[in-house]
């Protein structure tokens, strides 16, 4: 039996023992008197009865030993400016944060939420957030005011942490007209907001409500701030994630189980170590963000790099320049990001020492194989595709290098990581498809391992329906992507199984854009797809129906309203979730019970196949689409 068989096999058959063994990678207050209590499925608690704290395995677990060493590296391309912190003086920003949360009223367990550009203090805030048991709710900066007051409303914060604005290609984009719309939408209103002023944007501020940094950070200066013990399995944040219906889900994460997965993800996948430096590209609004931009990278105890700005500005190398810089030794990237740099001159990846750098890990969308290759050749390095979800936290698939080297296979993530019972299901009957090579629904088997979603915040009845199925004798969870295993064990990702897209590595959910759309006063239904793309992976194409076609023939009156739909989603959602096109018809394909064949709009837009069209209502609905695709 290979060294992983072995490893992945034990995480099976013994859990408890294979679970307490990784936890003593983590720093405990108060040692767990029981690995897993699945009692009350789907409902596992990890590591019972144990006390800890997220900010103290990130920081002050390692004062003693490293507190002069780099922690926080924040590299901003848009500002040009470059800030390393020592886990000294991160560990005094935060503190000084922690205070001034405090002194805004915020207790343990209060939700703060946060939205931010790349900026170190999004890292402050976070790690403050955990350090005095608050729940943080990180909202991507890309996103506009739709999306962010429907997060409000349901995380319902006391506080929010945001700044003037953030900066995308030299460009300044203002965040603060787009939060104080949100507070205006949302029926929850946070009591108070503290403010980052970048000199970017203007900052109007709110008498009462509002606070700046500066002034408070002046006020704690020398705060000191010990971190709150919280239980196991206390909330440590809340992110959210679309999924069929239009109402994002608040993917609820404990304490102990996450740290103590995130902790032994660092050895066993990433094969990093303490006093080296992690450079993942992500966001922090993202969940590769927290798990390894923020989390994973300072409890293994090495520095994180934070990066704001393009992957192209000043030039395709700068990526290459950092990892050179600051000796990078693991990176995580995005298939998208790679695309983006493959249209760069190939030499960019020649310029710099990167001799420090061990592997590139992608994650989040398929990895096609011109671009795995071409990023293999020119870094000579190996490229280690991971699939996971915002829901898992860590990945479910991958190669563990860290346990033992093996063989990637181009187009596959890898094996089933430890911890994870990973099965394929029938779609209709629910059975496990045991063969190799036959495509089913990528589920696990409950329990899920440490790290996972405990629950969807405020909502375990819409965590169980959502997610879990009874088949004979078991509970499992479906991850709502279709796959395939081969004989050595292998998957490959054959996507979603529901409306959910991936545009260039950011998952939005079909529906959510749908409701934005049908906002317009002129739209009477639509329908969007998710559109194969050379670049982005996915791209959102709308084909709606409008209710007063009048002038419609006419090619600038349609561009028009195209115009008026993509900026209606642009102030909704953000320009993350525009569709590339919005198409007019008069009609969308639909079965004869009223149901939207979005599938088969796809499959036309992409040129296949639409498959069995037999319970279609109209067939010339269809055919408009085709025509129109052609067009
Ligand atoms: O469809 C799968 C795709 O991204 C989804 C999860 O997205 P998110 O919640 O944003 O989490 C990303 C964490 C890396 C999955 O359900 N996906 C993620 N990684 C891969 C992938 N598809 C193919 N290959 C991957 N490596």
């Amino acid at each position: 039996m290979s060294r992983y068989t072995d490893f992945y096999q034990r995480s099976l058959s013994d859990p408890d023992a294979f679970w307490s063994e990784q936890a003593k990678l983590v720093d405990w207050n108060t040692q767990p008197d029981q690995i897993c209590d699945n009692s009350n499925p789907p409902f596992s608690r990890w590591f019972v009865g144990g006390k800890l704290n997220l900010c103290h395995n990130a920081i002050d677990r390692h004062l003693p030993a490293r507190s002069d060493q780099p922690a926080l590296i924040a590299v901003s391309t848009e500002t040009d400016t470059e800030q390393v912190y020592s886990f000294a003086q991160l560990h005094r920003e935060v503190q000084r944060m922690a205070a001034s949360f405090r002194a805004l009223g915020v207790k343990k367990g209060d939700r703060i939420l946060i939205y931010m550009p790349m900026v170190a203090e999004a890292a402050f805030a976070m790690l403050a957030c955990v350090r005095i048991g608050a729940i943080h709710s990180v909202v991507f900066g890309g996103f506009a005011a739709g999306s962010l007051a429907s997060r409000i409303e349901d995380a319902a914060p006391v506080l929010v942490v945001s700044a003037d604005g953030g900066s995308r290609g030299g460009k300044a984009v203002a965040y603060k007209p787009l939060l104080d719309e949100a507070m205006r939408l949302s029926r929850h209103k946070p009591e108070a907001v503290l403010l980052i002023d970048r000199g970017l944007a203007p900052l109007p501020l709110v008498a009462g409500r509002d606070h700046l940094w500066r002034d408070l950070r002046k006020e704690h200066l020398d705060a000191q701030v010990p971190c709150e013990w919280v239980d196991s399995t206390h909330p440590s944040y809340t992110l959210y994630t679309s999924g069929t219906t239009g109402k994002p889900k608040g993917v609820q994460r404990d304490t102990g189980g996450y740290c103590v997965a995130l902790a032994a993800s660092m050895q066993h996948i990433f094969d990093a170590h303490p006093g080296e430096t992690y450079f993942a590209t992500s966001d922090i609004g993202w969940v590769v963000g927290h798990s390894y931009i923020i989390y994973g990278p300072l409890i293994a105890g090495m520095a994180t790099i934070m990066y704001e700005g393009l992957p192209i500005r000043p030039d395709g190398g700068i990526w290459w320049q950092l990892v050179e810089k600051y000796k990078v030794t693991v990176m995580f990237s995005a298939p998208t990001a790679i695309r983006v740099l493959k249209k760069q001159d190939a030499a960019y990846l020649k310029a710099y020492d990167l001799s420090s750098l061990r592997a590139l890990f992608l994650a989040g969308e398929p990895l096609d194989e011109p671009t795995a290759q071409w990023i293999s050749d020119g870094l000579g390095k190996p490229i280690i595709d991971n699939y996971w979800q915002t829901e898992t936290g860590w990945p479910i698939l991958t190669i563990c290098n860290g346990v033992e080297k093996a063989p990637s296979k181009f187009g596959s993530p890898g094996k089933a990581v430890y911890g994870y019972k990973v099965k394929l299901l029938d779609d209709q009957t629910g059975e496990e498809l045991a063969e190799p090579n036959q495509k089913g629904v990528v589920a696990i088997e409950g329990p899920l391992p440490p790290g996972c979603m405990q629950t969807v915040w405020r909502d375990d009845e819409r965590f169980v329906n959502t997610y879990w199925k009874s088949v004979p004798g078991k509970l499992v969870y479906s991850t709502f992507d279709w796959g395939v295993r081969d004989a050595d064990g292998y998957f490959y990702i054959l996507g979603r199984t529901d409306d959910v897209i991936n545009v260039a590595g950011h998952r939005l959910g079909t529906r959510e854009i749908e409701e934005s759309i049908a906002a317009h006063p002129n739209i009477a239904e639509v329908a969007v797809v998710g559109v194969a793309d050379q670049l982005k992976g996915q791209v959102a194409m709308a084909f709606a129906v409008v209710k007063d076609s009048a002038g419609l023939t006419d090619e600038a009156k349609r561009l028009k309203l195209e115009g008026e739909v993509m900026q209606l989603v642009d102030r909704d959602l953000g320009a993350v979730a525009r569709p590339a096109r919005v198409r007019f018809v008069h009609l969308l394909p639909k079965t004869r019970s009223g149901k939207l064949l979005r599938r088969a709009i796809q499959a036309v837009c992409e040129g296949r196949d639409p498959g069995d069209l037999t319970t279609m209502d109209d067939p010339s609905a269809l055919q408009q689409i085709r025509d129109l695709m052609k067009a």
